[in-house]
């Protein structure tokens, strides 16, 4: 047996050190409240309205006060602070310049060529203001959707903000995405104006983004594209573009900040669902601020004296919460970082957290199991001294991972805060605390002001058994609607007795604890990114010579899952090495490299039912279990032989 094994035993517990429960935010706010256990705790907030009424008088700050803190009359379009006066940005900034927090390092910016940068409160400001001002006088104000297509840089916090100072709702297209998915997020948006940069750095080299923003912006409704001169690469200017710096230099270093219905729109981020068409998840000011701050403060229990580094893309739904708005609101600083993770040499991200002092990390398991391949020599380079909590994120994390994260980084001293959520939840769900003990590849329980339940198929709770994962209250932070699309919002999210349905299956333990196997439905996890098996099939059949397809996933040690397409080519069409790599790459340019297949192989059928439709789940047992089950509801038996024949 190996060490692993040995501390992995069933239902092994780990304790956080008696200082750290001590001196965590959440016992300071159970001793406030008089509340002496867990357990009461626990019991309480299931009052959510008493618990979230009482947690975001130390949070946010009210232009004016609200009505109701929930209203749920218009199930399940539910309203949280109602008609209170609002913007986020007061929260995140302009509350700040009137404390210390105003020189107090906002972002620790540091290229990938390793230029430091230190980013005050107010220079943020400052410049969040310049670019408010800019846009405005581009005709950009309350309601107006803005496209931002930027990598990891200042510029990206900053356009976010000032979009949200002046009640235009921002839409980022995370920069990996290609041409034509930022087009589709365009239109579908409606956004009128585009912010981008001329290029970034990637393990070396610039990769031209305005080249891919030029593409995008054909035929849509894009009348300025905003261009931040970043890598000084080569560019070309058409009428329609501006530099950034043109337009916000000559502008004032104050704005005012537009007074919000708590319920306006704050964002819109699009991610994958089940059908081809990927969803606009609208988040809104008030209660999105009230869930990540909360959820922030509680669970990585971050304090003034904090650097706090969430290594998450802000092109995702976690670096918009814990990297922009949920830290700025807490007023701490964070590490800001432009580059590949692993480069120059395998431990860069450790050994920025040892020269930045951090003391509170939260990664991805796809980056912990990259780095467990590199040898824990990389691990052991570095001082990680600084750091007092872990945190990850995205995908369920195997316990061999989890441990290893445990001993090689923290230290054995380090709890790992393993946080359950999702695009749609705005903030962490489920998740254990500061002064919960953990047991590695669980991540515990629904925390204090959330509900959920894992269910069989005839809806009813099951503990010790895998189901659907549901969340059976709202909460704060939830989406508000799917842009564009409340009817989709109604029929993909809620059943019929109003639980909320994640797609996620999981298993409840006997003493409560969730374990999150993975998504219920078909929707990829590719390195804790969400990718719709029909997207790709999408991109797969938009090549002129490919008939059909299907795509499933196939676990993978490092990224969880890797995409693997069966492809059915049109009559007349030759197999060869060269078109598997076409349509590889066709896949990368449709929606971007994160979708590219790993695995692709060529087919002349594929499983159907009689009325014709694709099995993927008859695909999927052919490549994971290689017992492919009941064939009787099959068209075509023989297709299947195909897919064995392929697999090899
Ligand atoms: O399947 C779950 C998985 O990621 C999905 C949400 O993806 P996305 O909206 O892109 O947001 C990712 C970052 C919050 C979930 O439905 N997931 C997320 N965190 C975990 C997880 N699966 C297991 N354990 C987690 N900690």
């Amino acid at each position: 047996m190996t060490n692993v094994e040995v501390l992995l035993g069933e239902n092994r517990k780990f304790y956080p050190p008696k200082s750290l429960v001590e001196n965590s935010n959440i016992k300071q706010w159970m001793d406030t409240h008089k509340i002496t256990d867990l357990e009461t705790l626990y019991k309480r907030s299931r009052d959510i309205e008493w618990f979230w009424g009482e947690v975001e008088k130390d949070l946010v700050e009210w232009y004016s006060p609200y009505g109701k803190i929930l209203d749920d009359s218009n199930k399940p379009f539910y309203r949280w602070f109602t008609n209170a006066g609002y913007n986020i940005v007061h929260d995140a900034l302009d509350r700040h310049m009137k404390t210390s927090i105003k020189d107090k390092i906002a972002y620790i910016f540091e290229m990938e060529d390793g230029r430091v940068t230190n980013i005050t409160y107010s220079d943020l400001y400052k410049d969040v203001n310049k670019l408010a001002n800019a846009l405005k006088e581009l005709g950009v104000g309350k309601g107006d959707r803005v496209a931002i297509y930027l990598p990891m840089i200042p510029a990206l916090p900053t356009s976010m903000l000032a979009c949200a100072k002046i009640g235009a709702v921002h839409s980022v297209v995370f920069s990996g995405f290609s041409a034509h998915a930022l087009k589709d997020r365009i239109i579908d948006s409606g956004a009128r104006t585009l912010i981008t940069a001329d290029g970034f750095w990637r393990k070396g080299k610039i990769i031209n983004l305005k080249e891919q923003a030029d593409e995008a912006v054909k035929g849509t409704g894009i009348e300025n594209v905003i261009v931040y001169d970043w890598s000084h690469c080569d560019v070309p200017m058409r009428k329609r573009d501006t530099w950034c710096h043109d337009i916000t230099t000559p502008q004032s270093t104050e704005c005012e900040t537009e007074i919000m219905d708590s319920s306006d729109p704050l964002f819109i981020l699009y991610t994958s669902g089940t059908t081809g068409k990927p969803k606009g998840v609208e988040h809104v000011h008030g209660g999105y601020a009230v869930g990540v701050s909360q959820t922030l403060k509680w669970v990585f229990d971050l304090k003034p004296e904090d650097i706090w580094w969430c290594g998450a893309d802000i092109g995702w739904i976690t670096g918009h919460s814990y990297i922009v708005y949920a830290p700025l609101i807490l007023g701490v600083t964070s590490v800001l970082y432009e580059g590949a993770p692993a480069y120059p040499e395998p431990n860069r991200i450790w050994e920025m957290i040892a020269r930045h002092r951090v003391t509170v990390f939260y990664t991805s398991p796809t980056a912990i199991r990259m780095h467990m391949r590199f040898g824990d020599e990389w691990a052991k380079k570095d001082d990680m001294s600084s750091l007092r909590l872990l945190g990850s994120v995205g995908e369920p994390i195997n316990p061999e991972a989890w441990m290893w994260y445990y001993i090689n980084i923290g230290n054995s001293r380090c709890p790992i805060m393993d946080t359950w959520w999702q695009t749609e939840t705005g903030c962490i769900i489920i998740s254990p605390l500061p002064i919960l003990p953990t047991k590695p590849g669980s991540a515990a329980l629904p925390l204090p002001g959330f509900n959920a339940q894992v269910q069989d198929r005839d809806k009813n709770p099951v503990i010790d058994k895998g189901g659907d994962l549901v969340l059976t209250t709202p909460y704060p932070s939830m989406l508000c609607t799917l842009h564009n699309e409340p009817e989709r919002y109604i029929e993909h999210y809620w059943d019929k007795s109003g639980m909320f349905i994640c797609g996620d299956i999981a298993r409840v333990d006997s003493e409560g604890y969730f374990w999150v196997q993975g998504r219920g439905d078909d929707v990829l996890n590719v390195s804790g990114h969400r990718i719709g098996n029909s997207e790709v099939e999408s991109a797969l059949v938009s090549h002129s010579y490919v008939s059909e397809a299907a795509v499933v996933g196939r676990p993978d040690d490092i990224k969880g899952e890797s995409i693997a397409a069966f492809v059915v080519l049109k009559i007349g069409v030759e197999q060869s090495e060269g078109l598997k790599q076409e349509l590889r790459e066709h896949v990368a340019r449709e929606i971007g490299k994160i979708a590219r297949p790993e695995y692709l192989y060529f087919v002349n059928d594929l499983p159907k039912t009689r009325s014709g439709k694709i099995m993927r789940r008859v695909v999927r047992s052919a490549i994971i279990t290689h017992d492919v089950g009941d064939l009787s509801t099959l068209a075509n038996p023989e297709a299947v032989e195909e897919i064995e024949k392929a697999l090899g």
